[in-house]
């Protein structure tokens, strides 16, 4: 789920880095991203389980994008689209929420429904968790998903978290109240091994 939690303060803003794995590159969000995004994320079956807006119209990718790249600026985050390394297609967006007064971050993606269930998630996310602890020294990263929503689960076990518990009808999505099921794992805990364990 995209959800900022991060407080005001000072910050020296560094740029985004391109990171690599095996078969995908996570590069910076670009503004020019924004038509693969819509195509992508405007799916009712990814906006159901994100906080993306639906429909996803080019109004509303355009603040979408924006928002981002905002936040990004702040030193708040760090949005990435997710491209894959054969052909550079864009196939889903990945990013860490981060809160350094508290030393953490909130990792979330989402792929897009033609690229579900190859690993690329799996392989987003683990990148994604490697980065927070070994190249920004970060002691804790956590996730939230809807309940209801178990691959997400999954993709969360397969990168070394554990699960923390579930904040009951946390938030209402489309007229439905929504169970948030809560994972996270600690600097301490996580084993630079996890970066080269197989994508799925
Ligand atoms: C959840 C999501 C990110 C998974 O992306 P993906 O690239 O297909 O994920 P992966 O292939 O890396 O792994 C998915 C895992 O979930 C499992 N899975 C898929 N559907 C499942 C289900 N209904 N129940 C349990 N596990 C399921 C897969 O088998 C796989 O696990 P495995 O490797 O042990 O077999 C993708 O479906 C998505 O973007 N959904 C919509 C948005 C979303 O949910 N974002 C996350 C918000 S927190």
């Amino acid at each position: 789920m995209w959800r900022p939690r991060s407080k005001g303060g000072t910050v020296t803003v560094q740029p985004l880095p391109t990171l690599e794995t095996e078969r995908l590159v996570l590069r910076p969000l670009a503004p020019g991203d924004a038509a693969a995004v819509r195509a992508l994320g405007g799916d009712r079956r990814v906006a159901e389980m994100t906080l993306l807006p639906h429909p996803f119209g080019e109004e509303e990718v355009r603040r979408w994008v924006e928002g981002r790249l905002e936040w990004a600026a702040q030193g708040k985050s760090r949005p990435f689209s997710v491209l894959l390394k054969e052909d550079g297609a864009l196939v889903g967006h990945a990013g860490l929420l981060l809160d350094r007064d508290n030393d953490k971050a909130g990792l979330y993606y989402w792929m897009g429904v033609p690229y579900w269930g190859r690993g690329y998630a799996t392989e987003a996310a683990r990148e994604l968790v490697r980065h927070a602890f070994e190249d920004l020294g970060l002691g804790r990263v956590y996730a939230d998903h809807v309940a209801r929503n178990p691959a997400s689960g999954r993709v969360l076990q397969k990168v070394g978290m554990s699960y923390e518990g579930c904040r009951r009808r946390d938030f209402k999505k489309w007229d439905r109240f929504e169970d948030l099921a809560l994972y996270g794992v600690l600097a301490e805990e996580w084993s630079p091994a996890a970066t080269s364990a197989s994508p799925r």
